[in-house]
């Protein structure tokens, strides 16, 4: 019987074990009970279990009877601070904390691969180190597992995850090689000008004239910088100066993201918006400062990995039921575990619109089609076995 048939019947105890997990969210680092269920079940299948791995992190390494390549799956664990509107009876316990991400499901479905690569243990040459990690949303847990060790003793050769998709519909995979999800970064520009009386506007520098200035030509960065083939997002999301109606603030201060997929194409608007900012400001009399931090890097799947994995969909899925070409300027950490390890992150459609399960990823009303479950553990499993069982 091969993996596909074996997870079918197993999907009553998924859609359980994930709305337990749905009804007990936990935000960035406190996944405090999220990681005791992910730490008992993988004990209770006999893996060698870490705990406090990047603080709320979990390693867990199946080993096969024979030696070969280790490979990573990885999956996140937390939740966001949102507060839930769907009408299902398995919502959030929690006030404004919610899975509405689908990490409820990631967690879930990395268990169940786990165990069905388990029963298979006998035949595996190498092993799997599953890292169910914490603070995916704030873009840090991958970083405090990596720096607590997750990717040594032994380091792995290949590496894979998946996130729950609702823009794509339930039975379908997305599966593409190269950059699929952009590096991120966070900027901020403050703005210095002198204050003043609103009705004296020439005894003063004006800092939001000079802010304005600055968020309009910074739209010139993806328009008239950018080649239009290439992928690049300059986004305002905060602006904050003044108070009162009739006062000109001394300070303005911007703060934004930046996403690409290329370090060039990085490079470039990070320079664009240092000259930018400091040029407009300048101009209009204010100082200004400029600071950008990367957040997290591209995912970049490798192109022998991918193949790999779009192999396995069209076994799991069929050929027509899988894209090559899902893209998304959303970022995610896992391109840590994936930096320099080949390594593949594909999505598994999760929508159904027919039920009302198509609400975007982050929003109140986010809910999954929980066949996607079954789907997403078959392809963990059956990748993992692509590489692991002859
Ligand atoms: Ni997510």
């Amino acid at each position: 019987m091969g993996i596909i048939d074996e997870v079918r019947p197993l999907k009553p105890a998924m859609v359980e074990r994930r709305r337990d997990f749905h009804q007990h969210p936990e935000l960035a680092f406190e996944e405090v009970r999220t990681a005791g269920i992910v730490a008992e079940t993988l004990n209770g299948l006999g893996l060698e279990v870490q705990t406090g791995v990047g603080k709320t992190g979990v390693v867990g390494i199946l080993e096969g009877a024979q030696d070969g390549p280790t490979l990573l799956i990885r999956a996140d664990m937390d939740a966001l601070p949102i507060h839930e509107e769907t009408d299902a009876d398995y919502t959030s316990k929690t006030a404004g904390k919610m899975h509405a991400c689908g990490h409820d499901g990631h967690t879930t479905i990395a268990l169940t691969a786990a165990r069905l690569l388990n029963d298979r243990r006998a035949a595996i040459k190498g092993r799997v180190k599953f890292v169910f990690q914490p603070a995916e949303e704030i873009g840090e847990g991958a970083e405090a597992m990596i720096a607590d060790g997750a990717l040594d003793n032994p380091r792995p050769d290949f590496s894979i995850g998946l996130h729950l998709w609702n823009d794509l519909p339930v039975g379908t995979v997305g599966v593409t090689a190269g950059p699929s999800m952009s590096a991120a970064a966070l900027f901020t520009i403050t703005v210095t000008g002198s204050g003043g009386h609103g009705a004296q506007p020439h005894k003063t520098v004006d800092p939001i004239v000079a802010a304005a200035q600055i968020v309009s030509a910074l739209q010139a960065i993806v328009s008239r910088n950018t080649d239009p083939l290439e992928a690049a997002v300059v986004t305002v999301g905060a602006i904050n100066g003044g108070e009162a109606f009739n006062v000109i603030p001394p300070t303005v201060t911007l703060k934004g993201t930046i996403r690409t997929y290329r370090p060039e194409v990085e490079a470039m608007v990070y320079r664009r918006v240092h000259e930018i900012a400091e040029g407009v400001g300048q101009a209009m009399g204010c100082t200004v400062d400029t600071s950008i931090a990367s957040m997290t890097k591209a995912v970049n799947n490798h192109p022998e990995v991918s193949e790999r994995v779009r192999e396995v969909a069209e076994r799991v899925v069929g050929a027509q039921n899988v894209r090559t070409d899902v893209r998304t300027m959303g970022s995610e950490d896992v391109s840590l575990f994936m930096d320099d390890i080949p390594g593949c992150y594909f999505f598994v459609g999760s929508a159904n619109a027919e039920h009302g399960l198509d609400a975007p990823h982050h929003h109140p009303a986010f809910d999954i089609d929980e066949e996607s479950l079954v789907i997403g553990a078959a392809m963990l499993a059956e990748v993992a076995a692509s590489y692991l069982i002859d």
